[in-house]
């Protein structure tokens, strides 16, 4: 079986601007094995964000090849993409894009339920997805009623919900102080290795970027 995740060369990304175009990626290689942990790390503006985008479809590369298991990610129709964004890949904003007029195990469910699956299986998975981020005492409580590093949490089970091969996460701890961020650090590192994901996480908290197998700073590329 293929244990590359992902297998991205030469990838170069600027944005159109009026005066002059802006440069973001130069030249950037990524190799990501299964169950394996990147981080990307680097100052503010230097792109973290804009390859997460790349690496889930969200965005294009403007030049370089995106292969995800084994597909090129710039060569799929719009419909090939989604679907397989959908299947394989779990996505964790900055800011959690949580629905506040659902409880929290409805939001986990409900990428579930965007797939096809009935609404008692999805519940029942939310359920267990809620117990592995330690939240089974919260599944009522809508994102509202809840801390910042639970609402995090509750982002990570849905991310999880579609049993996705890979979880691209921007800033999973920035808003968090140092012992929530050192709780979802523990979390994910577990989730990981219980699931057999592979994780990319954009973060400028060190400690955590220090914990994973390997680190890409984006500031030299
Ligand atoms: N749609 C866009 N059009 C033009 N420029 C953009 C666009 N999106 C991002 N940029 C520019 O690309 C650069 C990289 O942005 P990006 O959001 O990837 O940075 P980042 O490393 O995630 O930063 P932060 O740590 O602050 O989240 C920035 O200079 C930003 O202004
Ligand atoms: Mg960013």
């Amino acid at each position: 079986m293929n244990s590359v995740l992902y297998n991205c060369k030469n990838i170069y990304k600027s944005y159109r601007q009026p005066v002059k175009d802006v440069e973001v990626i130069n030249n950037l290689d990524l190799i990501l094995d299964k169950g394996s942990t990147l981080s990307l790390v680097g100052p503010s503006g230097c792109g973290k964000t804009t390859l997460l985008n790349i690496l889930a479809g969200l965005d294009f590369a403007t030049s370089g090849e995106v292969s995800f298991l084994g597909s090129d990610m710039g060569l799929l129709d719009s419909d090939a993409r989604a679907n397989l964004r959908n299947k394989e890949i779990g996505f964790v904003y900055q800011f959690h894009h949580l629905l506040p007029e659902l409880s929290s195990q409805e939001n986990v469910a409900l990428p579930m339920l965007m797939s096809g699956l009935d609404k008692e299986k999805s519940m029942k998975r939310a359920l267990e997805l809620m117990k592995k981020v330690h939240l089974s005492d919260k599944l009522s409580n809508r994102p509202g009623e809840l801390s910042g590093g639970e609402r995090q949490r509750v982002a990570i089970a849905r991310s999880l919900s579609n049993n996705p091969s890979c979880l691209l996460m921007d800033e999973p701890t920035g808003n968090l102080d140092t012992s929530n961020a050192e709780n979802i650090t523990n979390l994910l590192l577990e989730l990981v290795k219980e699931e057999g994901v592979g994780l990319i996480v954009a973060t400028h908290d060190l400690s955590l970027a220090g914990r994973l197998d390997e680190t890409l700073n984006l500031e030299s590329s």
